[in-house]
């Protein structure tokens, strides 16, 4: 594919993206109104799991920028698919359907085994919303959804209400936040009613969220919403008790079941999705960023039966553009080439192993959630207590930037100890990630665990 600038040289173009000066970065800083991080990167390995900083510095990224980029960083398939058609169209209308688009929806709906897709929005936050409609217009008076403790489903004015209120979104006093209903996501690790898994079978847990329904609402529940496996709020798998008994009560009171799997799909837990790991069917799922591979896209799967909504009730201005769809399209191809879901699984196993052979060894490790790569390593000051160390997690993921790996930790810590936030240390990296990249993060891991336990004067001994 031939690709030629007209107005200007290939070479003025490139340099444009690529070179800067210090004085430039300073400034484009001090102009942001968006809080930046201090790295300026570059450019990726294609299809690998390192990035390189603005001084040429490599990193092993185990975050995946935001556990977005399962193939890795600009994959070349994918990329050239979005550079084929940005080539030959790059835009259209909301409502006009284009190949990509239409084999898209193909393609998701045969990996999902859902018989409706609405391809309409470019992130996790916005399809929910379209879910919420969904939901609505199809439980026509319905007007209230139920969502979990610390779960995260975005940052719009509506999702912010729809999340975990952490006092820090509070502040915008959340439009529709009256619309929401809470129960606590069973967390078991910290058991919001004080029970202990799996001899509890989840029993209380769904206890609540019925008697809620029951107690608190009156038949008007559209929809209940949640993450299987809780992401930013603390990385916590639910237990399938729990998701099964969650389907049974949605049945039972004619409710909708929403998966948020913006996280969980595209082999990240070493299956297509958490609810086909877990073997219980939402009616609607939600989905972005492994979706497209890099690029900004996000979709809504529907089980049959489900009808839409009209263009006014829907349509946006990128909704239809088809190159994000195309890079999608063949982001899922690539995950199925490379078998990216069985590799998930294996490197997951691997990982977790070693990571639990860490926590024998060093006190501060109070937990490991997997599953998948999909990993989540819970610090504590106390075994007994569980007591969040959210401190010594932000030195750990310091210190192992500053050996070149990249972790990054859950949502901040705001109720202190009883939402234990910002202690748990996330592994997400592309599932393309080489045994030896996957290796040294771990040893990383481990070396700044020991540190800072030697620092702040917790046990440890060395393998
Ligand atoms: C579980 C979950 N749901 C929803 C979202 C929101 O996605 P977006 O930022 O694309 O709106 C996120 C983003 O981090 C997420 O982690």
């Amino acid at each position: 594919m031939e690709i030629k600038p007209l107005l200007f040289s290939e070479e003025e173009i490139r340099n444009i993206l690529s070179s800067i000066t210090e004085e430039e970065i300073e400034e484009g800083k001090r102009i942001s109104l968006s809080s930046l991080e201090d790295l300026v990167f570059v450019r990726g390995e294609p299809g690998g799991a390192v990035v390189y900083d603005i001084d040429g510095r490599p990193y092993i990224d185990m975050t995946a920028q935001a556990w977005t980029l399962n193939v890795g960083y600009s994959h070349p398939d994918v990329v050239y698919a979005a550079a084929l058609q940005a080539k030959v169209l790059n835009h259209v209308r909301y409502g006009f359907p284009t190949i990509p688009r239409l084999k898209l929806m193909k393609k998701l709906k045969e990996i999902f085994g859902f018989e409706r897709v609405a391809l309409n929005t470019q992130g996790g936050g916005w399809s929910l919303e379209t879910a919420m409609k969904l939901a609505m217009v199809n439980k026509p008076g319905a007007e209230l959804f139920m969502v979990s403790w610390r779960g995260y489903h975005g940052n719009s004015l509506v999702m912010t209400a729809a999340s975990h209120p952490l006092p820090v979104l509070i502040r915008f006093k959340p439009f529709g936040l009256e619309r929401f209903v809470r129960f606590p996501y069973p967390y078991c690790y910290r058991c919001p009613f004080h029970r202990k898994y799996p001899e509890c079978g989840a029993g209380l847990c769904l206890e609540f969220v019925e008697k809620t329904i029951r107690y608190c609402t009156w038949g008007n529940i559209a929809g209940i919403i949640i993450e299987p496996i809780q992401g930013p709020g603390g990385h916590v798998p639910a237990p399938r008790e729990f998701l099964k008994g969650l389907r049974e009560i949605a049945d039972k009171y004619g409710i909708y079941l929403i998966f948020d799997e913006a996280q969980t799909a595209f082999g990240r837990v070493g299956a297509w999705s958490a609810s086909q790991l877990y073997g219980v069917k939402p009616d609607m799922m939600t989905l972005t960023k492994g979706l497209g591979g890099g690029f900004p896209v996000g979709a809504v799967l529907a089980r049959e039966g489900i009808k839409g909504l009209s263009y006014p009730e829907e349509h946006t201005t990128f909704g239809g553009n088809p190159v994000p769809y195309a890079a999608a399209l063949i982001n899922i191809m690539v995950i199925e080439k490379l078998g990216l879901v069985e590799r998930a699984r294996e490197l997951g196993e691997y990982a977790t192993k070693r990571l639990r052979d860490m926590m024998e060894r060093i006190e501060l490790i109070g937990d490991v959630r997997g599953p998948g790569l999909y990993i989540g390593v819970d610090l504590v000051k106390d075994r007994e207590t569980k007591e969040p160390a959210t401190e010594e997690a932000e030195e750990v993921v310091g210190r192992a930037l500053e050996k070149g790996v990249i972790f990054a930790l859950d949502m901040p810590d705001i109720y202190g100890e009883e939402f234990t936030m910002r202690n748990v240390v996330k592994l997400k990296p592309p599932l393309v990630i080489k045994k030896e990249e996957l290796d040294k993060a771990l040893d990383v891991l481990e070396e700044s665990l020991i540190e800072v336990s030697r620092e702040y004067g917790y046990s440890y001994s060395k393998a």
